[in-house]
């Protein structure tokens, strides 16, 4: 679990890059009044491949590193405990949401005609996804749910 969480740990840094990536290309198509590019198609599907991995990793922790044991253990005591409330219902539900976010977004986009209506369509649903993402990372500053920028094995 340990590999695991190593993973989950670094690929954050692949999903704000690419979600950052993706905003900008919206940004900068809408601003400049572009064409909506084969590159811009790319940064956000990268964007969720990486969400659709770091959601399958995150579920591989909720049930086998001692989340769900808690869960089964009574949802009083999880509601209680401010760290083991944050990974097991907050951070997995803002993520799941996000997840959600990236996939509707990017099939509206290839449903959308227009290359600015692209641009304005990945622009609101990366964004709202990439917001709700950094919100519920649990960074270092976070005083209870506080965890490394980037996990060593001990
Ligand atoms: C874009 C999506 C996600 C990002 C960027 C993300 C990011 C993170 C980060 C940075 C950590 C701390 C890792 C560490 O301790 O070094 C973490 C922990 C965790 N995440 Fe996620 N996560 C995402 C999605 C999910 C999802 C969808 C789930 C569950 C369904 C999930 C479940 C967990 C759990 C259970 C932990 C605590 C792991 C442990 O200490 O045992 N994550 N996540």
């Amino acid at each position: 679990m340990q590999i695991v969480l190593f993973l989950h740990s670094l690929l954050r840094w692949g999903v704000l890059l690419f979600g950052i990536w993706s905003i900008i290309n919206a940004l900068r198509g809408l601003t400049t009044k572009s064409v909506y590019t084969a590159s811009d198609n790319r940064a956000n599907l990268f964007f969720m491949i990486c969400c659709d991995i770091q959601l399958l990793i995150g579920l591989a922790l909720f049930f086998f590193n001692g989340w769900f044991t808690k869960v089964q253990e009574g949802m009083g005591t999880v509601m209680k405990n401010n760290t083991a409330r944050f990974f097991t219902v907050e951070h997995a539900t803002i993520m799941i949401v996000a997840w959600f976010l990236v996939h509707i977004g990017r099939s509206v986009v290839k449903k959308t005609n227009s290359d600015q209506g692209k641009h304005k369509k990945a622009l609101l649903f990366f964004g709202l996804a990439l917001l709700l993402i950094i919100i519920s990372i649990p960074w270092p500053f976070r005083a209870e749910v506080a965890r490394p920028l980037l996990r060593g094995f001990h």
